[in-house]
């Protein structure tokens, strides 16, 4: 057989095994006969460049050339759907839309998936491009990156022209896996949207991204076919992935089966009266999702309907989102600013008019890099909706009205605004190469006494920035030999403030060494990698040190939940000459130094129990000094109650966990009876058993 055909050959046969195994689950081909296919192919396109096509598989493991990502002119509109925040006002949408259209109508639900919207375009049935949403008619062309996508066909089942709105996301089990290399990444949807704008698509094929489909927009009309299920089968046909998760509401559950039969799709035949109980229903199901979703999409089947209904200028009148709360805001941008970390890293920070959002004013929300800022297009004086998810800081969650200022998207400075080092790029965030600079100095000393570490929380922000403008406080082990006296007479600062300083800085010197060793802000080492260490045998700033000096990799991998990555992270910080100093220096102010190994008399009472923990503590504040009494027990601790959760330990408030839990018979425990169950029940700490660290460490990694 000549190369040519060989070639050809190979590239289909691969194209089919990649198809059956990310977008329809089912593996044609071992593992080892497809890595050997991959190979010979690679050779035979090294050899002969002519052969290789673009669509061939090998594009997946994406190239290490940079490109950025030029703006292109979307063929079809790139709308976004209206919201709705209750199921009773999908129902109301509903019935409204029931009685506008002239014919009979039936509506599919969908998951409203939380990930990055992305539109594919394909000529003669094969890849050409994939844009950004954008701002909805220019979007960017991140091609390269979303070829790397297994589950993105790069060739159909049929030579057709077509554009293909999906969703890019990333599963929470992978993100997971991830998160620990890149710890600052708030949820799946971020990593998946840094992932996609990689400057190298190497970087994108590394991250193990996959679509769901759910429009199809065929360049020929007659071709269209003519509801949204069979839109979504011939999709599937075609080799798209497609969402399983769906359900069909008509007016009978015989009249929905019928239906769903027609077009060959599997789905919860439902009747009208069936949308706000199925509503609710996925609402506490979806915890247990293998990725996230923000809401549900209620959307007319039949298209010559939908055509009728129409459009208003940003979204079809045949569609509602129905939004999981988050709370939500709608303000303007009034500038940007850019904050320096401890660690150098940049973070663009809206400054917001000041609006309400789930109880308090919020006049600030992270934009997390320029990456963040170019997804969402952002620029001064745009309108945007803030969100906060989960407790966490606000954030930008979408551009809802550009500025009539002419401001284009916000592009962070190249120098550092406080000491205008020439900035560098790591991976998705830019650094301030300057290990003085100011602002790194004063976050480093902040970190040290915040209340999750030394628990100096007296000496905040505000105090540090002062003390270090007057030259008293200008690394860490100053803050144990300043003359705190000289603050009096200070605007705002008196007696009783600097004894409140003096007296912080005495009982820091009870902590722990744990607490010491996590609040030294070296790499990889927070409060629960600083147990780890002290657990695993490094109970003393000596025997690290002396494992540094070593370079003895080995003394910390030997230490189960440490690889060979952090270790040498955590070497290098440690002969960091600054580090050495300020280590000596605080051992002289008189710090905990070493810490007698815990007893591990602790009765394993948890021992293969999965708890999830949800709501406010008396007793447990933070909350993760709850996760911590568990773990010690011998249970495993998640973030979200799943199928697997065995137990739901339950504070004040904490609404969808619970909801899960019941959904899910997760037994849930409160706050009393998980006290009993650690034998603390009784008057004050009385029955508390004694493991030395009397609740000062803080487990946030
Ligand atoms: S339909 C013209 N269906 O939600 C209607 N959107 O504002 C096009 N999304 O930009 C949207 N899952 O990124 C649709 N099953 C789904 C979806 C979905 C997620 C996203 C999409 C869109 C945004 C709506």
């Amino acid at each position: 057989m000549d190369l040519k055909r060989r070639a050809a050959r190979l590239t289909d046969e691969l194209l089919a095994a990649q198809k059956a195994y990310y977008v329809d689950g089912r593996p044609i081909m071992s593992d080892l006969e497809y890595d050997a296919r991959f190979d010979e192919l690679v050779r035979i396109e090294r050899a002969h460049p002519e052969l290789r096509s673009d669509t061939s598989p090998t594009n997946r493991v994406g190239s290490d050339l940079t490109g950025d990502f030029p703006e292109v002119s979307h063929t079809i509109p790139v709308l976004s759907l209206d919201k709705a925040y209750s199921a009773q006002e999908v129902v109301s949408w509903m019935d409204k839309t029931m009685k506008s259209a002239s014919s009979r109508l039936s509506f599919v639900e969908e998951e409203k998936i939380d990930g990055i919207s992305i539109v594919l375009y394909y000529e003669d049935g094969l890849f050409v491009r994939a844009l950004t949403r954008g701002n909805g008619y220019v979007g960017n062309d991140v091609s390269e990156n979303i070829k790397t996508i297994r589950a993105v066909p790069l060739r159909l089942a049929s030579p057709v022209t077509l554009a293909v709105r999906g969703e890019v996301y990333l599963a929470k089990k992978d993100f997971e896996r991830l998160k620990e290399a890149d710890p600052e990444v708030a949820n799946p949807r971020n990593m998946a949207a840094g992932a996609v704008r990689r400057q190298k698509s190497s970087e994108t094929a590394a991250i193990p991204l996959t679509i769901f489909v759910y429009e199809g927009f065929w360049s020929d009309e007659g071709e269209t076919p003519a509801n949204h299920l069979a839109i979504l089968a011939e999709l599937r046909r075609l080799g798209f992935r497609i969402n399983p998760h769906l359900a069909l509401f008509s007016s009978s559950r015989e009249e929905s089966e019928k239906l769903l039969a027609e077009a060959g799709i599997e789905a919860r035949a439902l009747e009208f009266g069936d949308l706000a109980s199925y509503l609710e229903e996925i609402t506490l199901r979806r915890s247990s999702l293998e990725y996230e979703i923000d809401g549900m999409v209620t959307k007319v089947n039949e298209l010559d309907v939908r055509e009728a209904l129409g459009y208003t200028e940003h979204h079809p009148r045949w569609a509602i989102a129905y939004k999981f709360e988050s709370p939500q805001a709608v303000t303007k941008v009034l500038g940007v600013t850019v904050q320096v970390g401890r660690t150098g890293r940049i973070t663009p920070v809206a400054e917001l008019e000041p609006v309400a959002l789930g109880g308090s004013t919020v006049r600030r929300a992270t934009l997390h890099n320029q990456e963040y800022i170019d997804e969402l297009e952002l620029a001064i004086g745009d309108s945007v909706s803030v969100v906060k998810r989960g407790d966490v800081i606000p954030a930008v969650e979408e551009v809802l009205e550009k500025n009539g200022e002419g401001n284009t998207t916000f592009v962070i400075p190249s120098t550092c605004p406080t000491c205008s080092s020439v900035l560098e790029k790591r991976g998705a965030h830019l650094f301030c190469p300057n290990r003085q600079c100011p602002d790194q100095v004063k976050g480093r000393i902040a970190f040290f006494t915040a209340r999750d570490q030394m628990d100096m929380d007296s000496i905040g922000p505000k105090a540090i920035a002062k003390l270090y403008d007057m030259g008293l406080v200008k690394d860490i082990p100053d803050l144990y030999t300043c003359d705190y006296d000289r603050l009096i007479g200070e605007k705002g600062y008196g007696e009783k403030m600097v004894r409140a300083f003096k007296d912080a800085v005495e009982d820091s010197k009870n902590r722990p060494f744990a607490t010491v060793l996590a609040s030294l802000g070296l790499p990889e080492v927070g409060g629960k990698g600083a147990e780890i260490l002290v657990k695993g045998g490094f109970d003393s700033m000596d025997k690290l040190l002396k494992a540094s000096d070593d370079n003895d990799v080995e003394a910390f991998t030997r230490i189960p939940q440490i690889g060979p990555q952090t270790a040498n992270l955590i070497i290098a910080a440690l002969q960091d000459e600054d580090m050495r100093g300020r280590i000596r220096r605080l051992e002289e102010a008189g710090l905990q130094f070493s810490q007698k190994q815990e007893s591990s008399s602790l009765k394993q009472i948890f021992q293969g129990q999965v708890w999830a923990v949800t709501g406010s503590f008396e007793h447990f504040n933070p909350r993760t000094l709850a996760l911590k009494e568990l773990e010690k027990r011998g249970a495993r601790t998640v973030s979200s109650v799943t199928g697997k959760t065995t137990h739901l330990l339950a504070g004040k408030g904490g609404g969808s966990k619970r909801q899960s839990a019941q959904a899910l018979g997760v037994e849930i425990v409160d706050e009393a009876r998980f006290l009993s169950m650690l034998g603390w029940s009784g008057d004050g700490d009385g029955g508390k058993e004694d493991d030395g660290d009397s609740g000062q460490l803080s487990f946030g990694f």
